[in-house]
């Protein structure tokens, strides 16, 4: 009788361990570990390379300088997006995870990309959806009537390996990494192991036939991919999906990419018809407003390398109860708290008997520090009830003594404020060296401290 070999992994990290362990050695999890059913002895199935013929490509050492560098023929998506948080189009042979969580529209923006390929043999693997439920998605989405698109409904990677020798497909997408299972390992899928090993087997494919290849991730409660976190060392690229499921905007961000940068992003809409890409994300970042109201600001920022403009909302308001809440959405709450404090010590504002809530606009995740002119400007608009020109945008980062510190890429924030017709621009003195401000139609006010800002905007 075959014996079966099992091994405990921590569901939190991967971390395999031959016994149980009531605390994870590597991410200090408590109650991590599960076992897994890893192998049975003398049941090793045939994975993709036996069926495929090994001596078509040996694979031997070469010397680096004898390596030619082929011109990076990188595959342009039609969707502008994506290309961009790829790094300029997809890698061949490479292994892109997309994560985020139900519902998000990872299928759809998938799918999308399938159906609008166009000299793309692509094949769509489900392992969610019936072939019916994914032609009446496919109904909904705009599609280019030259895609070559083919749609298998499989889980088994041994099929699925079958139907991609006799289709040849250009690109693979897999929905969902987590319902693929290996005959070659017994536990069930989306087990740790069976993500593992699924994984090692569409990465071997990916690299040995130059097949880009993206896999669909599902995201745990606490925002990291499920299964293990080894899923993604081993892929090349990790891009999230996320965005809130009742806005209609979704952030298409690298997380991790081997062939470019990793902190680009990509905005999208979600339409009846699908995903449209938003390429001035200022449109959806600032409010439509008629009149100017207290307690909003305007930040001249950049998520990666791309310049964006991004209101910032604050009320400030008495508190009603003992103590004083704050809340931020969006935007670091120990970050506000610290420029809190510099408003009341250096400042004498008094806000720690006041709520104060702030929010950013479009449920976007700022981490730029440039944000920080804005937030306080936001904040004292509000309990002062003043209204700043809704011309204005700021750029630059608060220190503890409340002067104004320089940001990075100075240059690209002023001319996308000028750019969506802002008359003036509020920047650190210490931001305009070198800086030519002639170039410039909008009015660039250098400032040093806070209090210079408060004189000139609040009077
Ligand atoms: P889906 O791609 O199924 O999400 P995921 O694969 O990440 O779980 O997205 C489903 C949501 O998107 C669902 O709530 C319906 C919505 N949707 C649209 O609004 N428009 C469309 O054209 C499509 C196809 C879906
Ligand atoms: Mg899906």
């Amino acid at each position: 009788m075959a014996k079966t070999r099992t091994t405990y992994f921590c569901q939190n990290c991967g971390y395999e361990s031959a016994k149980w362990l009531g605390k994870c050695p590597s991410c200090n999890e408590w109650n991590t570990f599960v076992e897994e059913v890893v192998e049975k002895t003398g049941t090793r199935t045939p994975d993709w390379r036996t069926t495929a013929d090994p001596t078509k490509r040996p694979n031997k050492a070469a010397a680096i300088h004898e390596i030619v560098h082929a011109e990076e023929i990188r595959r342009i998506t039609p969707d502008k997006e994506l290309n961009r948080v790829l790094g300029g189009g997809i890698v061949p042979g490479s292994l892109v995870l997309i994560g985020g969580e139900p519902g998000i529209g990872k299928s759809t923006l998938m799918l999308q990309l399938a159906l609008n390929m166009p000299g793309t043999k692509t094949l769509y693997i489900s392992g969610e959806e019936s072939e019916q439920q994914l032609k009446l998605r496919a109904e909904r989405l705009v599609q280019s009537s030259k895609a070559d698109c083919y749609i298998l409904t499989e889980t088994s990677t041994q099929n699925i390996f079958k139907q991609i020798e006799s289709t040849k497909p250009d690109l693979v997408i897999i929905d969902s990494i987590q319902t693929l299972h290996s005959a070659r390992i017994d536990s069930t899928p989306g087990s740790v192991s069976q993500v593992r090993e699924c994984t090692a087997e569409l990465l071997r494919f990916a690299k040995e036939t130059a097949t880009p290849v993206f896999v669909v991730g599902h995201i745990t409660k606490d925002g990291t991919i499920a299964g293990p976190k080894v899923l993604e060392h081993m892929v090349d690229t990790v891009l999230q999906f996320e965005g809130d499921q009742h806005h209609v905007y979704r952030i298409l961000r690298a997380i991790k990419n081997r062939f470019g940068s990793a902190a680009e992003l990509g905005i999208y809409e979600m339409q009846g018809t699908g995903l449209r890409e938003v390429s001035n994300p200022s449109e959806i970042l600032l409010s439509q407003r008629e009149h100017t109201m207290s307690g909003i600001s305007i930040a001249a920022m950049l998520e990666g390398l791309r310049p964006m403009l991004i209101e910032v909302q604050a009320l400030v308001s008495n508190s009603a109860y003992g103590t004083p809440q704050r809340s931020s959405t969006g935007f670091d709450a120990r970050r506000l708290n610290m420029l809190l404090a510099v408003l009341e010590k250096r400042f004498g504002f008094r806000l720690s008997a006041q709520d104060v809530f702030l929010n950013i606009a479009g449920g976007l995740r700022v981490e730029d520090p440039a944000i920080d002119l804005a937030v306080i400007t936001a904040i004292i608009s509000s309990q002062q009830d003043i209204s700043m020109a809704a011309t204005i945008a700021f750029a630059g980062e608060v220190g503890l003594s409340g002067e104004i510190r320089a940001v990075n890429r100075i240059e690209q924030r002023i001319a996308e404020a000028e750019k969506l017709g802002f008359e003036a621009i509020y920047i650190s003195k210490y931001n305009t060296k070198g800086l030519d401000s002639s170039k410039y139609q909008i009015e660039i006010k250098p400032v040093a401290k806070v209090e210079e800002v408060f004189q000139a905007v609040f009077g």
